[in-house]
Formats: structure tokens, C-alpha cells, sequence
């Protein structure tokens, strides 16, 4: 594991973005693995930021992110697809027809979960995996319980997600009860990881990383990854 201790949120953004960038110039067919919330928003604009002034191009770039909430759709400001057009997507010189999120409004599920574990098979699995971390230690949505899933399943958010997440819903009690994520073999095998945390994720992030590897915290398991990066804004 390599951990990379930033100053501020800037800071943080700008080395994810960094690594991010260097994975696309290395290859510039990646299959990015992508991740919503508020850590990774600075990334996203600073990686538009070097398309816009020509240093990058993610013409050829796949990308698959990580979760969706059921029942949201793409129109819904609070859905991932509606997060990542916004901060990413409609910035950067990407295919939309190369941009993947799992369909939270899909009429059948399993099919839906199906569908989009083949889709990572097919792609030939993630180049580099960017997470972020839940308070409760989950990792895209995969919750704390009493054993991983491995592949792309729909999941009950747990009273901790609803209430953290329920903030950006005017009616909090509008936040979906379900999502569909990525499974944790699917993400763990990544080639690459990159998690970002800010400050106030210290304790679980510890906790992940150091602590024992378990269910109850999915972030642990990323302990077994060969080839992980910790960006943590640990202040200096
Ligand atoms: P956040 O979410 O970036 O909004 O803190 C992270 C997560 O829940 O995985």
C-alpha cells in the first residue's frame, strides 16, 4: 500500500487526479472504475480542467462506475448517472456510449446485476478503481454485514448511508431504500486502487486499514490489494 498523506481537499484532488491522468497516458484505452459523493468531485474537475487544456484526452477512455440507487432516474439531480454527466461526463471528451453506470430503474434487477458483471468481464475487467470510503467503512455500496458479496447485486442501504446520504434529498425521507453496486470481487480485482479520504473519514479509514479484515467493515478487505493508493487528507 502506498500512502499519501495531503495537506487540504486541493491537495487531495490534485494527487488522485495525477494518477488518474498518468493511468490514462500509459494507456489510453483504460477501463476506469469510478466512484460519486462529494470526495471525488475536486478529482473530477481537475482532470476536466486538463482536457480542457489539451494535456489529456479520454477519447478512448471506458468507464465503470460503481453503484446507482434504485428507483432514481438519470433526470433525478440526486442520481449517480445525473452526478457524474454534471462533474465529469459532459466536461471531458469521453464517448458517452463508453460511460456505464448500472440502471437502478431496470425492470428486472437480477437481470440488471447480470448484465453489468458481464459488462466488467467483457471490458476485461478495471484498469484503476478510484473508491471513497463510507463513514460506516462500505465501499461503493457494499454495507457492513455478515459476508462480502462478490459480484454486482442490489443491496438494502443501511440507517447510516440513508442518514448521510439522505442530506442531499430535500425530503430526506426521499432517499431510495435500495441500490445496485459492484461487488467486492469486482472491485478488488482492479489492477489498480485509488481511495480518497478527507479528514473526517480518520477513524474508519484507520479502522479499514489497520484493523481486522472483515465483512462488517468492506473497506478491510482492500488490505489483500497488491496495488493500493491511499490519498487521506491528513493535514501536515
Ligand atoms: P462521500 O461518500 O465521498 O460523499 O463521503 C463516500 C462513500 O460513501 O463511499
Amino acid at each position: 500500500m502506498k500512502f499519501l498523506q495531503v495537506a487540504d481537499k486541493q491537495d487531495m484532488a490534485r494527487k488522485a487526479a495525477g494518477i488518474i491522468a498518468a493511468q490514462v497516458l500509459l494507456k489510453n484505452d483504460s477501463v476506469l472504475g469510478l466512484a460519486t459523493g462529494a470526495t471525488p468531485v475536486g478529482a473530477y474537475g481537475q482532470l476536466a480542467k486538463w482536457c480542457r487544456e489539451g494535456e489529456i484526452s479520454f477519447r478512448d477512455v471506458i468507464t465503470v462506475n460503481l453503484d446507482e440507487y434504485c428507483g432514481l432516474p438519470e433526470t433525478s439531480p440526486q442520481s449517480y448517472r445525473y452526478y457524474m454527466n454534471e462533474n465529469f461526463f459532459n466536461q471531458i471528451d469521453i464517448d458517452p456510449a463508453n460511460t456505464h453506470l448500472p440502471d437502478g430503474m431496470a425492470a428486472d434487477m437480477d437481470a440488471e446485476c447480470s448484465r453489468y458483471s458481464a459488462l466488467i468481464r467483457s471490458l476485461g475487467g478495471i484498469d484503476l478503481q478510484l473508491l471513497g470510503i463510507g463513514m460506516n467503512g462500505h465501499i461503493g455500496f457494499n454495507e457492513p454485514k455478515a459476508h462480502f458479496v462478490m459480484d454486482t447485486h442490489t443491496v438494502a442501504l443501511s440507517e447510516n448511508t440513508r442518514e448521510v446520504n439522505g442530506v442531499y434529498f430535500e425530503n430526506p425521507a426521499d432517499m431510495p431504500t435500495h441500490a445496485v453496486t459492484m461487488g467486492m470481487r469486482e472491485i478488488l480485482q482492479a489492477k489498480r486502487i485509488v481511495l480518497m479520504a478527507g479528514k473526517e473519514k480518520e477513524a474508519i479509514l484507520h479502522r479499514a486499514l489497520e484493523g481486522e479484515v472483515t465483512p462488517e467493515v468492506p473497506a478491510s478487505l482492500l488490505q489483500l490489494h497488491p496495488r493500493l493508493t491511499v490519498v487521506f487528507e491528513g493535514g501536515k
